[in-house]
């Protein structure tokens, strides 16, 4: 029985090969960082963390955080040493950001979680904040972003302003992605936040950037139509 399947698995695999037939989602110019996914490592920079895949295990604290420079927020260590080298670059360019979030514990989120769900009812609530145990903040890989005007804090016009524009333009050259593009609402649940960035390495959102893809869990997990998101949503985010 052993054998019989061996032959089969050999026989289908250079079938494959010699028919050049490729299995959706097998690309071999991918890189598989799937296992991250698989794993629910929640300690993995590449841990996905949505609505529907919360942090594992739920009380899940990071080990290697470090205190953001005048601040209260922690991140993790390279999430630290990559936004001081994107702030240095934007710097460059004359702008200048202010952190206005990262780790947040389980209870940090719950609070709130409740804050927004006391203010405006669970359904806004579940647009705007994630519930505690899924937020991408608890993984210390997530940053919120301002600019030193304050004017656009936590709003979407963030989007419109130099720095936010900058950004979206750039994040990615240091392994940023924006976690919540506009028009991925449907997929994320989520509305669209400009501010919130989340760490999944130079490499990693150089290819996406490169691919079109706008959400990690999308580019881990490519649904098996193989039709990527950027090329779904055309222009937007
Ligand atoms: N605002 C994002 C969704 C969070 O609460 O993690
Ligand atoms: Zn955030």
């Amino acid at each position: 029985m052993h054998a019989w399947r061996t032959l089969a698995a050999t026989c289908l695999t250079a079938l494959l090969i010699c028919t050049g037939i490729q299995v959706a989602g097998a690309d071999p110019s991918v890189p598989d960082h799937r296992t991250a996914l698989e794993r629910d490592d929640t300690a993995n920079l590449l841990a996905v963390v949505t609505k529907q895949r919360p942090i594992h295990p739920l009380d899940y604290a990071p080990e290697d955080l470090v205190t953001w420079p005048h601040t209260d927020f922690e991140l993790r260590a390279e999430v630290a040493d990559q936004l001081e080298l994107m702030f240095t670059a934007a710097a460059d360019d004359g702008l200048a950001y202010r952190v206005v979030s990262g780790y947040r514990s389980y209870d940090t989120q719950a609070g709130t979680y409740e804050y927004w769900a006391r203010q405006s009812g669970t359904a806004s609530a579940d647009a705007v904040s994630a519930r505690p145990g899924h937020s991408e903040h608890q993984t210390g890989l997530a940053v919120d972003l301002d600019n030193t005007t304050g004017e656009c804090y936590l709003k979407m016009c963030f989007g419109e302003t130099t720095e936010g524009r900058w950004v979206a333009e750039h994040a990615h050259e240091f392994g940023f992605v924006i976690s919540y593009p506009e028009g991925t609402r449907d997929i994320t649940g989520y509305a669209y936040e400009p501010w919130h960035i989340r760490y999944v390495g130079p490499q990693v959102a150089g290819d996406m950037n490169r691919r079109g893809y706008l959400l990690i869990s999308t580019y881990l997990a490519p649904p098996a139509s193989s039709v990527r998101l950027g090329e779904l949503l055309g222009s937007h985010g």
